[in-house]
């Protein structure tokens, strides 16, 4: 294996709220056979409370603070097992810092599933477990603001489409081995 391939073992999906990370995650899972990780799932389990519950409860500080550790789990379960894991981050995780600068020095991955605010709008109004979709202003002010980090990603994918077609994408970009049937 050469270092490059060694680099290429995380590979985490970023982008705001509503751009379709878990379900690309997932359906990438299986199709290359990497197991799958939901970073927001990983929170919820450690805190044994549900995402609207954390910020309710303790705070978005709380919050943050539980996802740059979970990130940070993840992170050296990878480097352990030195197994391909396909990574859901949430729609801030990449905007801290020391996450982004976390994943950087681990050599992951990140391809950002871009898509333009309209349609986010349109999918998240329908789903209440985000505590960060108050209304709709807010919700854009977010979304620019996010914009810088998102663009720091090694990989810009459309997914304002069908998820097979981001897959298909994500795919094409040649950073997974070939998948022999
Ligand atoms: C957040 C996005 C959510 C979740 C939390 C905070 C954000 O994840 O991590 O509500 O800061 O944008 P999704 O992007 O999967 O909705």
């Amino acid at each position: 294996m050469t270092n490059h391939m060694r680099l290429q073992k995380l590979v985490c999906l970023t982008g705001f709220m509503g751009s379709g990370k878990s379900t690309a995650a997932r359906m990438l899972s299986t199709q290359i056979g990497w197991p799958y990780i939901d970073l927001d799932k990983r929170i919820t389990e450690a805190a044994g409370l549900t995402i609207p519950e954390i910020f309710a409860r303790t705070g978005e500080a709380e919050f943050r603070r539980i996802e740059s550790v979970q990130l940070a789990r993840i992170v050296a379960e990878s480097s352990e097992t030195q197994r391909g894991r396909i990574v859901s981050l949430g729609g801030g995780t990449i905007s801290q810092p020391q996450n982004l600068a976390l994943l950087r020095d681990y050599g992951a991955v990140l391809i950002w599933l871009h898509c333009p605010v309209e349609p986010l709008l349109q999918r998240c109004a329908q789903i209440t477990d985000r505590p960060l979709f108050r209304d709709e202003e807010s919700f854009r002010r977010l979304y620019e603001e996010r914009l810088p980090a998102y663009e720091l990603a090694d990989y810009r994918v459309d997914s304002n489409t069908e998820p097979s077609r981001v897959v298909e994408q994500i795919l094409a970009l040649g950073i997974f081995p070939k998948v022999t049937a």
